[in-house]
């Protein structure tokens, strides 16, 4: 052992621009751990509603947040040992989430609850600030994008496949309202570390994103052990 952190592969991006479906993937692929960031933030917006706490309340939520009790298992989530999987993806709550995670005293409770899925093998994280605030050394950093168009194409796909049926005006401007609220906020705005590489998905399946992923990571690799005569 050399005591080295695990490495970890920070995948960031907006809304709907498929970074969780890449980075759990990604993460299979490497037989790595896989943390959805964005899930914690989700899971934070539902008890408040469960518990009547407001939106707004930063202190109310910062203590919720510290205390919850979750267990993430096999791609299930459980909030108080009920299965949370399927409520926390409603559109209430994806919307309550992007409120919820303006508070810096939220962000801060989540910190280190996120930052204990950094185990051996390695990591790959998915949200709006892993390789900004929560994994600022990770070995390699993507920020994901796709059109507005495009993200909301790709929803409308997966609400027409679960039988749900919406709008593609309305996705779009919720898409857009997200997009302006995740990157406008003063605490860890939507915005790519300063290296984190850009992958534009919209002309890109998930395999082709996946293999450009799993490239620069080992390619990483490769200029690690060349620069670093210890590594
Ligand atoms: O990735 P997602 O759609 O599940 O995220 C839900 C909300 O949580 C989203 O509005 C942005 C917020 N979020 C965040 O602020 N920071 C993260 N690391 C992940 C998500």
């Amino acid at each position: 052992m050399t005591g080295a952190p695990p490495q970890v592969i920070a995948v960031d991006g907006p809304a709907a621009s498929g970074k969780g479906t890449i980075a759990a993937a990604v993460a299979r692929a490497l037989g790595f751990h896989y943390l959805d960031s964005g899930a914690l933030y989700r899971l934070v917006a539902l008890k408040a509603a469960r518990s009547g706490a407001d939106v707004d309340d930063e202190a109310a939520l910062a203590r919720l947040a510290a205390a919850l009790a979750v267990v993430f298992h096999d791609g299930t989530v459980a909030l108080d040992g009920d299965d949370a999987t399927a409520a926390i993806r409603s559109e209430s709550v994806s919307a309550a989430a992007s409120r919820v995670a303006v508070h810096p005293a939220v962000r801060r409770a989540l910190i280190e609850r996120q930052r204990a899925f950094r185990r051996p093998p390695g990591l790959v994280a998915d949200g709006r600030d892993m390789g900004t605030v929560v994994f600022p050394d990770a070995r390699t950093k993507v920020f994901v994008t796709a059109s507005a168009e495009q993200r909301a194409r790709r929803r409308h796909k997966q609400l027409i496949a679960k039988g749900i049926s919406i709008t593609m005006d309305g996705l779009l401007r919720d898409i857009r309202e997200r997009d302006a609220r995740d990157a406008g906020r003063a605490a860890a705005p939507l915005e790519p570390a300063p290296d984190a590489v850009l992958l534009d998905t919209t002309d890109l399946t998930i395999d082709e994103a996946v293999a450009r992923v799993l490239a620069l990571y080992r390619s990483a690799g490769a200029m690690t052990r060349a620069d670093d005569p210890k590594a």
